[in-house]
């Protein structure tokens, strides 16, 4: 059967009626993929799982905030959408206002977006305008402008995107056979997304669906980690844009999931990053973006320092939510690749450079 989309699948857990005209792509259902290369690396059994969120129609899990947010704002008759993003809100936004009939408009940082994410927002008609300023620039001239004006912010602060992405830990949760998992691994940019998990969990632990919730483990960049250092930070820097965020809205949330869940919040360098993203690409065959590959570098560290044979429940399951598509910064791909090489156009020459000659069987 076609996926729904979210809202259809989970109406009764989301604030909407019969009457709500609902705004889709048929968002969610994402897979959630075995990486049993993580495993070993844990040093014990325990299952780990990719909730691979670049599989959502915009290719990150701000769908499932999206579809409800202009969902919403189509219900409350609004013209026109407004988000700072650091990419992949735009994306989204760009696409779901599209489909809704609604102008959209997204401020980004000048010059730190990677090519794919501004690709979309430009396709679906975007009106995108670039500051000489970050994330939190951006953020903070949004908040003011939507507060000023008639215009329908559609950042992470607005409550219908929480519960959107709160459906991510509903779908884990079934995935897993009615259990959460004992650890759950998320980057952490404007905090949203650990906050939406949180409350997703704790919804379905209420309802009795799941017995036990899971630790929330976040992470954020090195020179971008302002919950990790207790302040926000005035420069961020890091190569995983998506998440070089100096003062996340969500920033208290975040802290009581952490708390909450008796979690933790992390920082890993960009190049744990670097190696967390080659490693999926190269041994488990997924193409995330860098910022995605936070929550697996996240993993690779605390295993690298013996932290599940302290803490891995027997039979346990991790999950390490993979946010966006690779495809979404395909510059950083390209430079921490290998370059393809060139040659004449006969066979001699490609076997040549294929540098096997020697150790290919003949056919016959
Ligand atoms: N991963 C990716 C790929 C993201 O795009 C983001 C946030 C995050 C992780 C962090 O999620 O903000 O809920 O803690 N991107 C936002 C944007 C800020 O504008 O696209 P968060």
């Amino acid at each position: 059967m076609n996926n729904p989309g979210l809202i259809e699948k989970y109406r009764k857990y989301l604030p909407v009626s019969a009457k709500t005209p609902v705004v889709t792509l048929n968002e969610g259902e994402t897979p959630l993929v075995h990486a049993p290369s993580l495993t070993r690396l844990a040093g014990v059994p325990l299952k780990v799982y990719l909730k691979f969120e670049g599989a959502n129609p915009t290719g990150s899990f701000k769908d499932r905030g999206m579809t409800m947010a202009i969902t919403k704002a189509k219900e409350a008759g609004a013209k026109a959408v407004i988000c700072a993003s650091t990419g992949n809100t735009s994306a989204s936004a760009a696409a779901y206002a599209a489909r809704a009939g609604m102008a959209c408009y997204v401020i980004l940082p000048k010059g730190a977006i990677a090519l794919g994410k501004l690709a979309q927002a430009m396709m679906h008609g975007a009106k995108v305008i670039a500051i000489d300023g970050n994330f939190d620039h951006a953020l903070e001239i949004v908040k003011e402008i939507s507060g000023k004006y008639d215009i329908t912010l559609v950042n992470s602060i607005n409550p219908y995107r929480i519960e959107g992405q709160k459906t991510g830990a509903f779908e884990i949760v079934e995935q897993l056979n009615n259990q959460a998992p004992d650890f759950h691994f998320i980057p952490v940019g404007n905090a949203g997304n650990i906050t939406a998990y949180w409350k997703g969990y704790k919804e379905y632990k209420q309802l009795g669906i799941i017995s036990k919730l899971p630790k929330m483990m976040g992470w954020q960049a090195a020179l971008s980690a302002p919950i990790v250092k207790g302040h926000p930070i005035e420069n961020p820097k890091t190569l995983a844009t998506a998440i070089k965020i100096g003062n996340p809205a969500s920033w208290k949330m975040a802290v009581a999931a952490r708390d909450e869940s008796f979690g933790l919040i992390g920082s890993v360098t960009d190049d744990q990053i670097v190696s967390a993203y080659c490693h999926l690409g190269k041994i488990e065959g997924v193409f995330c973006e860098p910022a995605s590959a936070a929550s697996v570098a996240g993993f690779i560290k605390l295993a690298k320092a013996g932290y599940f044979k302290k803490t891995a429940p027997k039979g346990g399951t991790a999950v390490c939510i993979l946010t966006g598509h690779g495809l979404k910064d395909p510059d950083r791909a390209v430079a921490v690749s290998l370059k393809p090489v060139t040659c004449k156009a006969e066979m001699n020459a490609v076997l040549k450079v294929m540098g096997l000659k020697a150790r290919l069987k003949k056919k016959g």
